[in-house]
């Protein structure tokens, strides 16, 4: 028995210019889980979402959001939906504790239970100790927990996360994701925008790989990992000048190569232990200092990698400048 689905979505198209942002994406997101997007920068994830969301007419293909036609029935979407960083701007000359509680006031709620709101999500997103600080004060976690806050004033049944974590420390990250999973398990649904295999390993039940518009592996995390082997041997370097030496070292020791966006990182597909210990053993006898080697799970490029046959890096062409 399927379950029931929070959005349907089938061949959405977004096209800006020449570029076709979202080319055909077909999406079935169950109710009341963490769903994953994943993919690299420029996939057409935002663009995905900014539909979904209705701040998007798509240029084709239909979608359902809880129900809804984003298009026939955009208000009905836009009244169920939370999408955190955008609908709810949270204003930075204001306190924290004023920020939630105009929120608060805005969405219908009387002064007290305004204010009590307001305690309650400042007490659980773990910022009550700067609830009277200006948000332009705060740190970048800070604010991040605050924009979700916002966003959570009156708890939605679908919360559109885009990148929630991209640029946060470790801790700030892992406090984010309780978040979320606190959030699921009062029955929202998450739909998680996430460039990080490693986010969408913690947080998603189910998930799509995009890639240049299109949808290109759907599955739980686990089938991702696997389809670019069970492990790899990840291997920094202390000089990146070394990378094509380590590489060639390592592809021929282990097998092929993945260098990492980080530009001193390397990876290979590796299935044992041994295996690793001869590459690491070839990259000393050829003189490769390294600053770190370990036997993990594969990276998200390598995932990428085994699924497309080119690099997460590669796969368009970022401009640095939007035109308008
Ligand atoms: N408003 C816009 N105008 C022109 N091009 C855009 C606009 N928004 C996104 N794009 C382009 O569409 C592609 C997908 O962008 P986006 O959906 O933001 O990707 P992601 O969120 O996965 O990084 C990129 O090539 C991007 O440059
Ligand atoms: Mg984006």
């Amino acid at each position: 028995m399927p379950r029931e689905l929070a959005i349907e979505a089938t061949g959405l198209v977004k096209a800006f210019g020449a570029t076709r942002a979202v080319d055909g994406v077909d999406l079935a997101v169950p109710a009341g889980a963490v769903y994953g997007v994943l993919g690299p920068n420029g996939a057409g994830k935002t663009t995905t979402i900014r539909m979904l969301a209705t701040l998007l007419r798509p240029d084709a293909g239909s979608a359902c959001v809880l129900g809804h036609d984003v298009v026939g029935e955009a208000d009905a979407v836009r009244g169920a939906i939370s999408l955190t960083g955008q609908l709810a701007s949270v204003d930075e000359e204001l306190t924290g504790r004023e920020n939630l509680v105009l929120i608060a006031r805005l969405l219908g709620l009387g002064r007290a239970a305004a204010r009590a709101r307001a305690d309650e999500l400042l007490e659980a997103f773990g910022i009550s100790g700067a609830a009277g600080r200006l948000v332009k004060n705060y740190s970048g976690g800070m604010r991040r927990r605050l924009d979700i806050a916002a966003s959570l004033v009156v708890t939605p049944p679908l919360l559109f996360l885009d990148e929630p974590t991209t640029g946060l420390d470790p801790r700030s990250r892992t406090q984010v994701w309780e978040i979320a999973r606190a959030l699921v398990a009062e029955g929202t649904t998450i739909l998680l925008c996430t460039q990080y295999l490693e986010e969408a390993d913690q947080l998603a039940d189910g998930l799509v790989v995009i890639d240049r518009g299109r949808v290109i592996a759907e599955g739980t995390p686990g089938q991702l990992r696997s389809s670019a082997g069970s492990g790899s041997l990840h291997v920094r370097l202390i000089d990146p000048e070394q990378r094509p030496e380590a590489a060639r070292g390592l592809e021929q020791a282990v097998g092929p190569v993945v260098l990492e966006p980080d530009g001193a990182a390397l990876s290979a597909a590796c299935e044992d232990a041994a295996r690793a210990a001869a590459g690491v053993a070839e990259l000393a006898r050829a003189g490769v200092a390294l600053a770190d080697f370990s036997l993990g799970r594969p990276s998200l490029d390598e995932v990428f990698l085994a699924l497309t046959g080119h690099l997460a890096a590669d796969a368009a062409p970022v401009p640095e400048e939007q035109p308008s």
